[in-house]
């Protein structure tokens, strides 16, 4: 198959390293989004999403082919369009809005023959009984038939710097054989395996199944973590013992609570279609929201009884927190637990200061000064919380010169002055 002329709808963590990535593969891409100070950004060599450098950017401009724009027009003549856009919860409630704007934008450029797919992640049925008609309606053609239609999920892990787009295998689907067979051919050029699968509600699920794993293993850990606390047992070594098992486990670790934009969302896709479709409650889902959402609370609760056992009243107490994104080495701070530790502990009178390297100063939390990580800050705080585990952070620092240190993430030696969540 020979795509020229690629669209990638939506320029943010996903949509911006896919379309870097056609540019490499030789394809001429737009990319398109509403936003128009991120395309200026864009246009002038300045990437905001960290596995997309300056440098890498820089070279894509400088191949001709990279045009970033707020335009559909300029979607015109193309022959894929992949579809990245914020697939958020309103309310409990999927908020496929953007989806659909997006949709009715591209809908009036799709010709006989063109491809789009769906990446964003949404629930089982979004491709064929959401995207589909509106497509048709738009541009007045049928798929299957007159163009083709597929899904294929984004398994982007920002910040990891082994698994990348081009060496992660790609989930890909069409509404018929002939679209997969489009939608496959389209992604063999930019990574090297992909995963064909025989429906667009398989590849949606796909997905889902993926996200539900991780978010309800993690709340698994972390009741076990508050249960071993109370019963004083050591689970960070009982879960590394544990991982020393060769087959039929899987480790995952403790922390302050879920966030960024897929765990705390995307299986609330999946539990919401259950009750709508089948009028029954995925168990599961909603006990680990509950539970990964009272996290942020506990490590407050906890880092206040270990301010009192040391005699100090979190009351006006100076703490700083370690992190502030939602996952380590990002500056993602989309619904991260690390900010609600920051309000559970302003509510409980604290004065809190936190360190921050990546994330960009007008995305950080009322209320919290961001200070930068020395001897003398560290020195100053009645206690230190690690939350956010950048690599970058030195623990062996903190643990020397803090007074009190609550670490949610077993980065610092423990010690008599520190203590693990
Ligand atoms: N970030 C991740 O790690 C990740 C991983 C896997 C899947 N996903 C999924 O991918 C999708 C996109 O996520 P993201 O993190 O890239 O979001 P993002 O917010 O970083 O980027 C989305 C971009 O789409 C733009 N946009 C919104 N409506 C538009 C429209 N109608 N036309 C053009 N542009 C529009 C926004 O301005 C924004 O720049 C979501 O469904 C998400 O769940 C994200």
């Amino acid at each position: 198959m020979n795509v020229e002329k690629l669209v990638v709808i939506g320029q943010g963590y996903v949509g911006l390293p896919l379309a870097v990535r056609a540019v490499e593969a030789g394809l001429d891409v737009v990319g398109l989004d509403v936003d128009a100070d991120r395309v200026k950004r864009l246009a002038t060599g300045e990437s905001f999403v960290e596995d997309v450098t300056a440098a890498r950017l820089g070279r894509a401009l400088a191949t001709g082919r990279y045009h970033p724009t707020t335009e559909y027009v300029d979607a015109e003549g193309f022959d894929i369009c992949v579809i990245t856009v914020p697939t958020p919860l309103r309310d409990g409630t999927p908020d496929l809005s953007f989806v659909e704007q997006a949709g009715a934008g591209i809908g009036p450029y799709v010709r006989r023959g063109t491809t789009v797919v769906l990446e964003s992640t949404t629930y089982p049925g979004t491709t064929d009984e959401l995207l589909r008609p509106l497509l048709e309606s738009a541009s007045g053609l049928r798929s299957p038939g007159d163009f083709h239609l597929g899904y294929s999920p984004e398994r982007i892990d920002p910040g990891n710097p082994t698994w990348r787009l081009e060496n992660t295998p790609k989930v890909v689907s069409g509404l018929d054989e002939a679209a997969l067979h489009r939608v496959d051919g389209f992604y063999r050029r930019l990574v090297e395996q992909t995963v064909p699968v025989d429906s667009t509600r398989v590849a949606e699920l796909t997905k889902l199944i993926e996200n539900t794993f991780r978010q309800v293993n993690i709340a698994l850990i972390n009741e076990l973590t508050v249960l071993s606390h109370q019963l004083d047992i050591d689970v960070w070594q009982a879960i590394e013992a544990a991982d020393t098992k060769p087959f039929g486990f899987m480790s995952f670790r403790p922390g302050p609570g879920v966030g960024g934009h897929c765990l705390p969302i995307d299986p609330c896709y999946l539990s919401w279609q259950v009750r709508r479709k089948l009028g029954r409650q995925f168990r599961f889902i909603e006990l680990a929201n509950d539970i990964n959402h009272a996290m942020p609370e506990h490590v407050a609760h906890r880092v206040m009884t270990g301010l009192n056992r040391g005699g100090r009243s979190i009351s006006d107490a100076r703490v700083l927190l370690l992190g502030l994104a939602y996952k380590k080495n990002t500056g993602d701070l989309r619904d991260s637990p690390a900010v609600d530790v920051a309000r559970q502990l302003r509510l409980l009178g604290a004065q809190v200061y936190a360190v921050e390297p990546y994330a960009e100063p007008h995305h950080l939390p009322d209320g919290v000064q961001v200070v930068p990580l020395t001897e003398a800050e560290v020195r100053r705080a009645d206690a230190v919380v690690v939350v956010t585990d950048h690599d970058a952070f030195d623990y062996d620092m903190v643990a020397r010169h803090a007074r009190y240190v609550f670490d949610t993430r077993s980065r610092c030696q423990v010690g008599p002055t520190v203590e693990l969540l």
